[in-house]
C-alpha cells in the first residue's frame, strides 16, 4: 500500500472532522481504545480552517488515509499554549516542533501511513519533536505510545493527578547530532 502526502486545502476539512469524530475518546468502548487509540483534542472547523498550512494529509490509492497537525515553536497558535508551557519545562526556551495530532483512519491502521507522514516530519529535522499523550486511568494510549516509540520517541515527562497516577506525558525525538 503506498502513501502520498500533500498539504491541507479548505476541501480536506470535512475529512479531518471525520477522522477526529472516529477516533473520539467518548465514542469507544475499551476494545476499541486498546485497538486503535484515541484522540482528545476534539477542535472545531474553525481550528482547522485557520491552521491549514500545518495539516498534512496522507491519502492512499488517492483516498483520505489520514493527517497530522504540527507546528514549529515560533508558529505555535493559542490553542496550543498549555503545550508550549509544558515543553518549555523540558527544554526551556529552545526551539522545538510540536506534534499535536496524527490519526490514521481506522482502516488503514499499520500499513505505515502514520510512519510514512512521521518520516516526513522528522527527515532533516533540526530540532527535539514532542507528542503530548494521554495517560489517564483507564485510558493510557497505549498505541500511540507503541507507535511513537517504533518512530524513535521516548518519555520525557508526565503529569500526575492526586493519586499519584499520571495523566498525560510527553513523549520526545531528539535530532541525530550532525
Ligand atoms: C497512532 C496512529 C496514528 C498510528 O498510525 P498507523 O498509520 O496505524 O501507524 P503505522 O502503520 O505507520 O505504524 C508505524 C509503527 O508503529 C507501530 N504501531 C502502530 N500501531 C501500533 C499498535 N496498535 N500496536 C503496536 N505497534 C503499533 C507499527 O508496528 C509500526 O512499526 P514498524 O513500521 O516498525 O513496523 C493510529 O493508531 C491512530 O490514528 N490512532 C488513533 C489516534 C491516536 O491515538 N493518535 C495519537 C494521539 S497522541
Amino acid at each position: 500500500m503506498s502513501t502520498t502526502l500533500r498539504s491541507a486545502r479548505k476541501e480536506d476539512i470535512d475529512h479531518l472532522l471525520a477522522i477526529s469524530s472516529e477516533h473520539e475518546l467518548k465514542t469507544k468502548n475499551p476494545e476499541r481504545i486498546r485497538a486503535e487509540g484515541f484522540l482528545v483534542s476534539a477542535y472545531p472547523r474553525e481550528v482547522y480552517q485557520r491552521n491549514l498550512k500545518h495539516i498534512t494529509i496522507a491519502e492512499v490509492n488517492g483516498e483520505f488515509a489520514g493527517f497530522t497537525l504540527t507546528f514549529p515553536s515560533e508558529e505555535t497558535p493559542p490553542e496550543v499554549a498549555p503545550d508550549v508551557a509544558r515543553i518549555q519545562t523540558v527544554i526551556g526556551a529552545a526551539p522545538f516542533f510540536l506534534i499535536k495530532q496524527v490519526a490514521t483512519r481506522v482502516k488503514f491502521q499499520k500499513y505505515g501511513v502514520g510512519r510514512a507522514m512521521y518520516e516526513r516530519h522528522l527527515s532533516g529535522q533540526k530540532v527535539p519533536a514532542f507528542a503530548p499523550i494521554v495517560l489517564q486511568p483507564p485510558n493510557r494510549n497505549l498505541v500511540s505510545i507503541a507507535f511513537h516509540e517504533r518512530m524513535g520517541f521516548k518519555q520525557a515527562e508526565s503529569i500526575r493527578d492526586e493519586h499519584g497516577d499520571e495523566k498525560s506525558g510527553l513523549w520526545c525525538w531528539t535530532p541525530a547530532e550532525s
